[in-house]
């Protein structure tokens, strides 16, 4: 049986919307703990294991899940023997506070993800308090996306199943009368220690220690453990429980451009008009506040800059570019559920809007229909979700901590999961329609990794914005770092580069009237005074966004492979690479898909110290062959972000089109790097919900004028034909 078939069954068998409990029960966790008595250790699925203290809450991230896990591709992965950690090392009590637990922590242990933190990568000796925050003043945990997962280069990862904002110390406490668990002596501890670098002396990184969590207000907590062997598959057991990365539509992977808040729709058209006739490719169109009647909160109807809805977005379809829609969820009293709403709404407004409570199946059929029958109908593609996070520094916008819902929860609760619950409450809509969509989300939480939605921030500091991408892929979820305005010509080049290559590539000029590249300054771009010598700027941008359509094919089978096994499809180097050391803090490079490193750079920098990892690269631009196992100085030619590909590889790159639906096929260029015979698989399927996907294999053996294709499965969606294969790079 083809994976693909494997998940409809295993979809099927638990239902869409499965709860966790039940889907656990079916797969003989033994875990109850109804009785508070801390239950036995148990496999819950292959290589997980769930340890259960006390009586958990009923409103956590697994008790209330939405996807139920991929089973049968959690059976692909290497089957354990024993939890990685033992269990019984792991110890829990309740408190005053709420419920501790902990976890031992070997010497030269590193720790990563926590959800997608800005300001560090290497969690080991933090101190991390995830609460959801839009704007972290400091590295103290506060996230649009505060996962509580975290996994450690011995090769596991530890979900705390709690919609909570929970305190984790990451070593650097210990306890005065021990006994420590954590093995000294042996060989393999002291070969880790021996290879730990310099700088990782620091938070008594060489010596045993303990992860401290604490769940305030709960009165006990699951503990889930994902074994490896290595970090990757943990990684992959966690993306699979969670139900496997999204499918996503082909679209979603070419470029998109958010247009000035207050556009009209003339504006909208004459910009679409602008992107094909200068040839810069788009496929996406994001409306910003303008659209609505009312827009903080929000009325969910078009306002009267778009007298004629139907029409624009019927003229941007003819053009080939799907529309997507910003919104919050805070529903002001001229929306016409308003009324409906109301008592399945919290106690606290914001904005003097109505806050949803998107835990309960009534708010979410009543938001969810509306955005069906009203917009979605109507070929809208999908939203932005924006504001769904929370900020205590600017103005404490969002419902308080104290809040009370419907469903039973908290304000805080509800905080943790709002962001989450609303993705699903728009991916339902789309799902009745059997449309994919691909959207735009300010918070998330634990299990988002089947959700179609990737993050953005109002925050634009560069270095964060790579980190974000480094960290996005330890905790199942995607990252967009945009482009908005710039300091200068180089900020923005820079900075688009990196968002080229990245899970979204978006210029978001929400604050901007024209196009960055006609004017980086923000006032001066609002004035309509465009920079001399744009022309030329714009073109070094449309050449940028025109590598990103080269890349469409092999994202696409990224992400595939996501949905499929779990492996992210954007991840740090330590995650393929977790034996190497010199990998362990690397906060500024990642890998795309299998077989590529990117090593994006920030304006300023005219040289850049790059990692390579053991084995032979090449200079993505240059073809030059370099050997890894070593940093490498190098200066980086202002047009050239640092890619490198992964000697033994075949890259499919697709000839650039101007939007995803003119390659309809895409023809490809076949380049081998390497020698040998090298082979690679792309994905051919109808772009519905639940498609047959077949598996193109290209294959080129050395000494052979030319590839080979072969495809398995019949379902007749051609997407790929190769003009071209070469042979430059050995
Ligand atoms: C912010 C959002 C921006 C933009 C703006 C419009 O909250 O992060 O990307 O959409 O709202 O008001």
């Amino acid at each position: 049986m083809s994976m693909h078939n494997q998940k409809k069954v295993s979809r099927r068998r638990f239902g869409l919307i499965a709860a966790g409990a039940s889907a656990m029960a079916a797969h003989g966790s033994g875990a109850k703990g109804a009785s508070g008595q801390d239950a036995g250790p148990s496999e819950a699925l292959p290589g997980i294991w769930q340890k259960r203290f006390g009586t958990p809450e009923q409103l956590t991230p697994v008790q209330t899940r939405t996807y139920p896990p991929a089973v049968q591709a959690l059976h692909q992965l290497p089957p354990l023997q024993q939890c990685p950690v033992p269990l019984e090392q792991i110890t829990g009590r309740m408190s005053k506070r709420g419920y501790e637990a902990r976890l031992p922590l070997a010497p030269g242990e590193m720790i990563y993800g926590l959800g997608l933190q800005f300001q560090s990568v290497l969690q080991r000796g933090r101190k991390k308090t995830l609460r959801v925050n839009a704007d972290p003043v400091g590295d103290a945990g506060d996230s649009h996306a505060p996962v509580p997962f975290y996994v450690s280069n011995l090769g596991y990862g530890v979900l705390i199943d709690t919609a909570r904002y929970l305190t984790i110390y990451c070593g650097g406490k210990v306890k005065k009368d021990g006994p420590h668990p954590a093995p000294t002596g042996d060989a393999q501890t002291a070969a880790r220690v021996a290879q730990l670098p310099k700088s990782f002396e620091r938070y008594d990184m060489d010596q045993a220690s303990e992860v401290l969590i604490e769940v305030p207000e709960a009165q006990g907590v699951d503990l889930y453990i994902f074994g490896g062997p290595t970090i990757r598959e943990a990684v992959q057991r966690y993306n699979l429980f969670s139900g496997g990365g999204p499918l996503l539509p082909r679209w979603g992977l070419g470029f998109w451009y958010r247009v000035y808040g207050q556009a009209r729709q003339e504006d909208v058209l004459s910009l679409a008009d602008e992107l094909r006739t200068n040839q810069i490719p788009c496929d996406v169109l994001g409306l910003e506040p303008g659209w609505q009647s009312h827009s903080y909160s929000c009325s969910f109807t078009w306002s009267d800059k778009f007298p004629d809805p139907d029409a624009t977005l019927f003229k941007l379809k003819g053009k080939n570019f799907h529309v997507n829609l910003w919104e919050h969820a805070f529903t002001h009293p001229t929306a016409p559920f308003h009324k409906a709403l109301f008592p399945y709404s919290g106690n606290y407004e914001v904005w003097g809007g109505l806050v949803p409570d998107f835990l309960g199946k009534e708010a979410r059929t009543i938001f969810g229909d509306y955005h069906e029958k009203a917009l979605i109908a109507h070929g809208v593609s999908g939203f932005k979700l924006d504001e769904c996070d929370n900020s205590d520094f600017t103005r404490s916008w969002s419902f308080p901590e104290l809040s009370r819902f419907p469903s039973g929860a908290d304000g805080e609760q509800m905080h943790c999961f709002f962001g989450l619950r609303y993705q699903d409450t728009i991916q339902a809509a789309y799902q009745r329609r059997g449309l994919r969509t691909l959207g735009l989300v300010r918070s998330s939480h634990a299990l988002a990794a089947p959700s179609p939605y990737v993050l953005y921030s109002d925050l634009y500091d560069h270095h964060e914005f790579i980190r974000g991408v480094v960290n996005a892929g330890f905790c199942g979820l995607l990252w967009c770092p945009e482009v908005r305005d710039a300091k200068d010509p180089e900020d923005l080049i820079r900075r688009l580069q990196t968002t080229i290559f990245s899970p979204l590539a978006m210029v978001n000029a929400w604050y901007i009237r024209n196009p960055p590249w006609k004017q980086v300054d923000r006032e001066q771009n609002d004035a309509g005074h465009f920079a001399q010598g744009w022309a030329q700027l714009q073109a070094t941008c449309k050449r940028l966004i025109e590598t990103r359509m080269q890349f469409v094919p092999y994202l696409y089978s990224s992400f595939v492979r996501y949905h499929q096994e779990g492996i992210p499809p954007f991840r740090a180097l330590v995650m393929d690479y977790p034996d190497d050391p010199q990998t362990w803090a690397v906060d500024d490079q990642y890998l795309m898909g299998e077989n590529i490193l990117v090593a994006p750079v920030v304006a300023g920098q005219p040289v850049r110290d790059v990692y390579l990892p053991r084995g032979t690269w090449f200079d993505f631009w240059t073809g030059k062959k370099m050997e890894g196992g070593r940093l490498v100085n190098m200066s980086v030619p202002l047009e050239q972000i640092p890619v490198f590909i992964k000697s033994g590889t075949l890259l499919p790159l697709a000839v650039p089109s101007l939007h995803t639906a003119q390659a309809e096929s895409f023809q490809l260029n076949v380049r081998a790097y390497g020698p040998g015979t090298l082979e690679c698989s792309l994905h051919e399927d109808d772009g519905s919900l639940n498609p047959e996907i077949d598996v193109l294999t290209l294959t080129w053996a050395e000494g052979q004028g030319e590839g080979s294709v072969r495809r398995s499965g019949s379902n007749g969606q051609i997407r790929y034909s190769v003009q071209k294969w070469e042979r430059r790079f050995t």
